[in-house]
């Protein structure tokens, strides 16, 4: 909650995949207007057998199959199926914040892909990032559901460069890169008429208040986005709709918000083809295809 004494207010998105905020992002993925999950899934479905084929190694020998923020393995599924099918050999190191999404994941792919080999790692990105330079063998890494953009610039091109550092030129990774393209598909998107993706946000404030007791009044707080397609960023916010005050107990703080001061929680990156080969070349790493 340290990003409450910046200007402007920020909290990081990192807090919104408690258990009930991965369950609520799943139904984010079944929203008519959320089109990126099923945009992949397209693509694993048209594209599975050459994508698994560049995921694995040309020797055909073993190796780890590591995807950053797995969640539901929803459409991961499609390519380990595949996988399993051309005969690779691979295990697979799903890595996830959320230890209910996980336990979902490895029950789910104990009866779906009983023959499938599964590490599940509970950790963060940057966790993960660490166990990645220590893991050995050939890798291919995904990292999809467009969370490479929800990385501010600066991080995104560090976080790559370390991603890009314990992998040989033989490895591969995957990144699933959401498209700039109409505006309004883009905002409805991040604003759903459901309002599932408004309770997503606010689920930060009741995480908060359960977890650091703090007292945030939900009845006084909306969900705003905006969309710039001049830098391509879908901006969330937690919007204060009026004058209050909010105690963290755990902080033994107290802070002000003035009518419609907004917490910044989250930044959604869309991308074109030249930004995704300019940064792959500013962190080392090659487009082998897309
Ligand atoms: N990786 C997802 C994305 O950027 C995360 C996400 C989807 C999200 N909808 C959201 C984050 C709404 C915050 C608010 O598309």
């Amino acid at each position: 909650a340290t990003g409450l004494h910046r200007v402007p207010k920020a909290l990081s998105s990192m807090y919104f995949y408690d258990d009930a905020g991965s369950r609520l992002f799943q139904q984010i993925m079944q929203l008519p207007e959320y089109y990126p999950t099923r945009a992949e899934f397209a693509i694993f479905r048209e594209h599975g057998p050459a994508i698994a084929a560049a995921l694995s190694p040309a020797d055909g020998g073993a190796f780890s199959l590591v995807e950053l923020g797995a969640g539901d393995g929803a459409k991961t599924k499609l390519l380990l199926r595949e996988l399993l099918h051309n005969g690779s050999a691979f295990t697979y190191a799903p890595v996830d914040i959320s230890a209910g999404a996980m336990t979902g994941l490895v029950v789910a792919l104990a009866q779906e892909l009983p023959s499938l080999r599964v590490v599940p790692v509970v950790a963060d990105y940057a966790t993960a990032l660490t166990q990645l330079r220590t893991r050995p063998g050939s890798k291919a890494v995904l990292f999809l559901g467009s969370n490479i953009g929800n990385f501010h610039p600066v991080e995104r091109l560090d976080f790559l460069r370390q991603l890009a550092t314990p992998l040989a030129p033989a490895d591969r990774l995957l990144i699933g890169f959401d498209l700039q393209k109409d505006p309004r598909r883009i905002c409805a998107a991040y604003d759903d008429a459901q309002g599932v993706t408004a309770a997503f946000n606010l689920n930060l404030l009741t995480r908060l208040n359960r977890e650091l007791g703090a007292d945030f009044d939900l009845a006084h707080w909306q969900h705003y986005t905006d969309y710039s397609p001049l830098n391509g960023a879908v901006r969330s916010f937690l919007v204060s709709t009026c004058v209050q005050q909010v105690h963290i107990e755990a902080l033994d703080e107290t802070f002000d918000f003035t009518a419609w001061e907004v917490i910044h929680t989250e930044n959604s990156y869309k991308f074109t083809l030249p930004q995704i080969e300019a940064l792959a070349a500013e962190a080392g790493l090659r487009v082998v295809t897309h």
